[in-house]
């Protein structure tokens, strides 16, 4: 195996739709017209030397290391900002450029330190190859005058270096910083030869970097460089695989030493991505060889009992024996199953078949309740299918961005970075959301109008830009009579123009201007393509599956949905949310959405699974948790999810947990979960397998084993051995061979198989015969339920008020360097940036409260409290506080209510009613917490020195 080299064309290639063709070298050759002599010469295979030019980048022309010669014109011109014109003749290699060139790198070389050899990217330097491509022999000017050898290195990024002597001042990492992640850290310092990059004058760390690599990625020389490589050597081979984190999906080439990975480089033909990264994906991996991995089978009769190692075969069979007591003692549907959004979708779908075929009920369900359950509610009664409308390339096309409840420079950073590409193109930018998120104003980018509004009110928002819609004459009646089903657009338009849902009526209840949000509604609506994203501040409400309606029914009123530039896109959490619950993991659905008590349906499962099939609904978590506490329900297999620590209201799903009679954890860590276990089974991360995960944008990409299991056995591996030990055979010794299965059972699946993904990359859903390459945008000349389909939304205000008591209201979210509950980035060096959640709170609510910045304060509920530390914040507004459940003993979770979304028991996460204090303990949950976590972890220890 080799590394995956990609092709680089030195200067952007943008197909528009025009060619041109020109002759180099005596070579003819047609490119897009904008193409730089250089991308042409190297679609032809002619690499033209370069130095300041990489395909990522637009040209910048600096380095004078490409130089032409082109018939008629005089001098020497940079192919990389000449454009190839119809007709060109261009010459690559004359005996002038030749030594033109070798004076440009020779120059380079006398201010560049000589330590090929032992430099860190020897063998992968583009200067040193360069150097070899020009011919240079020999340096004339000496190594003795003035030079910059002697800069100083900074180290303190956590995983990258900048070593300053060796830098060329090529400002690809400017460039890159500014082009490809917009954030505008660095810039070139000083002039001439006093010209350096800095970063805003401090070190990487304490700058404005987000270290998503960009910089890393485009530099020529050892100068920014990973610390891994410098540590580990320059890698071998490499495997394409796709980022287990965030539902972005982006793509990398997984770069090895035998069985190490010695750095993850974001790979450019990954359609997600196109080359760029974050943080995580980028760097937060060795969490995948932790050593608090666990990685031998477990045991134990009781929770409270010490865990036992046992082989795979005895905690198998003890599993197994245990769910069929329970089964014969509790009844058929006393166990069930939870699938995890951060395993493959072949893993998904054999546990969901697992319950189905094996356990004989319908009680599975997937930690997408607990987020975008609503958005699978609400897009499929307006559009008829569950899944965001477009492509991430749409927002390109894009005029007006509409952002509501989603942070996508924190959550979703390499789209982000696509839309604040086009922002900084002049898309305009809508922000709906309580705080003032960072896309509110950031370099170049400012959002038109932020509506800060308060939480629990988006229903009243979206009916009120709705209002302004309907009673301004800003319908799109074209598309709404050719497209949707009039008569309910006809009874929405009558609730939505009712005077109660008009901004000046509903500006009580949301804290909205009423002029902004009527500014808002109209540029929506006319500024050309309206694009909405939308994230978990949509969703984690009382009323999330009715927002996500709303939002539906707006971009319908407006004709925004149905090609590039618009839609309606959910931007999903987990890395496979999105594939989780299209193979069918919720209680009432097959794969492909389609409901158990369809009995067509239901027959050709039965048909190629050979068993009898329940058409009853099973068992969503909330309901496992209820029946368990009272008694009816007692086993349950967990797979890659940590319900203890994600899940609202704490103290009810430890109370469920507690009150079950075998609780199978599948893992890689002892979570919070598996304290309450009685089997644990060791998981297996995404270096270690292969499958496919499915992003936000249904792209289906695949995921590539790198190294073995640490535990002997992947994730769907374990599943079919547990699934044997219960009596069910599954007969698969591959993946793809699942995923055959899935397509045969799946009609948006029908066309995808491994073949078809290795041939194209990846694919979105739907797949199939009238579809054979994939789905870009959904919904082009009809919806996938024929007519689309207004649904009434009247806002009803959530149960959870503030009051005295609790006057304050907290909504919950994620930060950049750290995700979900933390379980794999806590166990990377992104601790670095967020140590500890803290509550961040406006400073006339701090003053009043007399808190300071870094106190530690009692945040309290009814249900609970917890402490943390205060972090007095103007993004917030007054009267409303924020923090993050990352981090195990802040407990966020200990204090969120029962409240839940009306048609799917997706958690209101994002309103609680709070009160905040000084104090100066921890709360009792949290003492608690912390002692049954260190003897946990004491537990661990024990088993990681014993395997030592
Ligand atoms: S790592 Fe990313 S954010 Fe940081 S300086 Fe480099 S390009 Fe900019
Ligand atoms: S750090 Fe690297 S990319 Fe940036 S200017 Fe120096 S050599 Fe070029
Ligand atoms: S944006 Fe998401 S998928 Fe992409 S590298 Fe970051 S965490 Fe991974
Ligand atoms: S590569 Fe063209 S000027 Fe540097």
């Amino acid at each position: 195996m080799a590394l995956v080299q990609e092709f680089n064309t030195g200067t952007p290639i943008r197909v528009n739709g025009a060619m041109v063709t020109l002759t180099i070298d005596g070579q003819s050759v047609s490119v897009p017209a904008g193409a730089s002599v250089m991308a042409a010469a190297a679609t032809l295979g002619t690499q033209i030397p370069r130095l300041c030019a990489t395909d990522m980048l637009d040209a910048f022309g600096s380095c004078r290391l490409c130089l032409v010669e082109i018939e008629g014109r005089k001098g020497t011109p940079a192919s990389c900002t000449t454009p190839a014109e119809a007709g060109m003749k261009v010459k690559t290699q004359t005996p002038r450029l030749a030594k033109l060139r070798r004076g440009v790198m020779e120059l380079y070389i006398s201010d560049h330190p000589l330590d090929c050899l032992t430099c860190s990217a020897n063998g992968d330097c583009e200067l040193q190859a360069q150097a070899g491509a020009v011919g240079l022999r020999e340096v004339r000017y000496g190594y003795e005058g003035v030079n910059h050898l002697k800069s100083p290195t900074d180290s303190s990024n956590p995983y990258f270096t900048f070593e300053s002597s060796k830098c060329i001042v090529c400002s690809r990492c400017v460039r890159a910083c500014e082009e490809v992640q917009g954030t505008f850290a660095l810039t070139i310092e000083g002039r001439g030869f006093g010209s350096k990059v800095s970063a805003g004058g401090v070190d990487f760390f304490d700058s404005e970097c987000v270290s998503c690599g960009a910089c890393v990625q485009v530099c020529p020389t050892a100068t920014l460089n990973e610390k891994s490589v410098i540590a580990l050597g320059t890698p071998e081979h490499s495997v394409v695989t796709t980022c287990a984190y965030c539902g972005v999906g982006c793509s990398f080439k997984a770069e090895m030493k035998g069985e190490e990975v010695v750095r993850m480089v974001p790979y450019k033909a990954g359609k997600a991505n196109e080359g760029h990264s974050c943080v995580k994906g980028r760097f937060a991996y060795g969490y995948a060889t932790h050593k608090d991995r666990i990685v031998k089978p477990m045991i134990r009769k009781h929770i409270t009992d010490p865990w036992r190692e046992v082989s795979w075969d005895e905690a198998l069979q003890y599993a197994a024996s245990e769910f069929k007591r329970l089964q014969k003692d509790y009844g058929r549907d006393s166990i069930g199953a939870i699938t995890s959004s951060r395993c493959t979708n072949e893993e998904t779908f054999i546990v969901q078949k697992l319950v189905r075929a094996g356990f004989g009920n319908n009680n599975v369900d997937t930690c997408a309740r607990v987020c975008h359950s609503p958005t699978g509610y609400g897009l499929s009664k307006t559009f008829g299918t569950s899944a965001g409308t477009q492509d991430f390339k749409s927002v390109e096309k894009a005029d007006v961005i509409m952002v509501i409840g989603a942070n996508p420079t924190d959550a979703h950073p390499v789209f982000a970075s696509r839309m604040k590409k086009r922002l900084r193109e002049g898309a305009r930018l809508i922000v709906i959301d309580p705080r003032r998120i960072d896309l509110v104003r950031s370099p170049h980018v400012k959002a038109d109008y932020h509506l800060p509004l308060l939480p629990g009110s988006n229903v009243a928002v979206i009916n009120a830009l709705a209002h302004v819609v309907v009673t301004e004459g800003l319908v799109d009646e074209a598309f709404v009579r050719e497209r949707c089903d009039l008569a309910s657009f006809e009874s929405w338009a009558r609730l939505i123009a009712d005077e109660r849902n008009s901004p000046e009526a509903t500006a009580g209840m949301s804290g909205v201007d009423p002029g902004q949000l009527r500014a808002a509604a109209r540029l929506y609506a006319t500024g050309g393509n309206g694009a909405i994203y939308y994230g978990l501040g949509v969703t984690e409400h009382s009323q999330g599956s009715t927002m996500v309606m709303g939002m539906a029914n707006l971009a319908m009123a407006t004709g925004n949905i149905g090609r590039a530039g618009v839609g309606v896109n959910p931007l999903r959490g987990q890395n496979n949310v999105q594939g989780s619950c299209d193979m069918g993991s919720f209680p009432h659905e097959f794969s492909g959405y389609r409901h158990i008590s369809d009995d067509a349906t239901r027959e050709m499962f039965e048909h190629l699974w050979g068993v009898p099939l329940s058409g009853e609904p099973g068992l969503r978590i909330p309901n496992m948790m209820d029946e368990a506490v009272e008694g009816a329900f007692k086993g349950l297999y967990v797979q890659g999810e940590d319900i203890a620590q994600s899940d609202p209201d704490t103290q009810h799903i430890t109370a469920g947990l507690r009150a079950m009679e075998c609780v199978v954890v599948q893992d890689l860590f002892l979570n919070e979960t598996a304290r309450y276990a009685h089997v644990f089974l060791p998981g297996s991360s995404f270096l270690e397998k292969d499958g496919t995960f499915t992003n936000a944008e249904r792209r289906i990409s695949r995921v590539r084993k790198v190294m073995a299991p640490l535990a002997g056995m992947a994730d769907w591996e374990t599943t079919i051995a547990f699934a044997k030990a219960l009596g069910v055979e599954m007969h698969y010794s591959h993946p793809s061979q699942i995923m055959d299965e899935i397509a045969e059972l799946t009609p948006t699946f029908a066309g995808v198989s491994y073949d078809r993904l290795d041939e194209l990359n990846s694919i979105q859903w739907p797949c199939n015969d009238k579809a054979p390459t994939g789905t870009p945008i959904m919904h082009v000349d009809r919806f996938v339920r024929g007519k689309g389909r207004f649904m009434l939304t009247e806002f009803f205000p959530t149960d959870e008020r503030t009051g005295p008591r609790f006057p304050l209201l907290l909504t919950t979210g994620r930060i950049l360097s750290q995700y979900n509950v933390g379980a794999q980035t806590r166990r990377t060096s992104n601790n670095a940036w967020h140590e500890e959640d803290v509550l961040e709170i406006h400073p006339f609510d701090a003053e009043s409260r007399g808190v300071r910045d870094g106190d530690l304060v009692s945040l309290q509920s009814r249900i609970g409290e917890i402490s943390l530390h205060a972090k007095i914040s103007e993004r917030m507004q007054p009267g409303v506080v924020y923090t993050t459940f990352h981090h195990p003993n802040s407990g966020a979770n200990v204090i969120t209510t029962e409240y839940s979304d009306w048609a799917t028991n997706c958690p209101e996460y994002k309103v609680t009613a709070v009160q905040v204090r000084r104090t100066n303990h921890y709360s009792d949950w949290q003492e608690q917490d912390r002692e049954e976590g260190f003897s946990l972890r004491r537990i661990a220890q024990g088993l990681v020195d014993a395997a030592e």
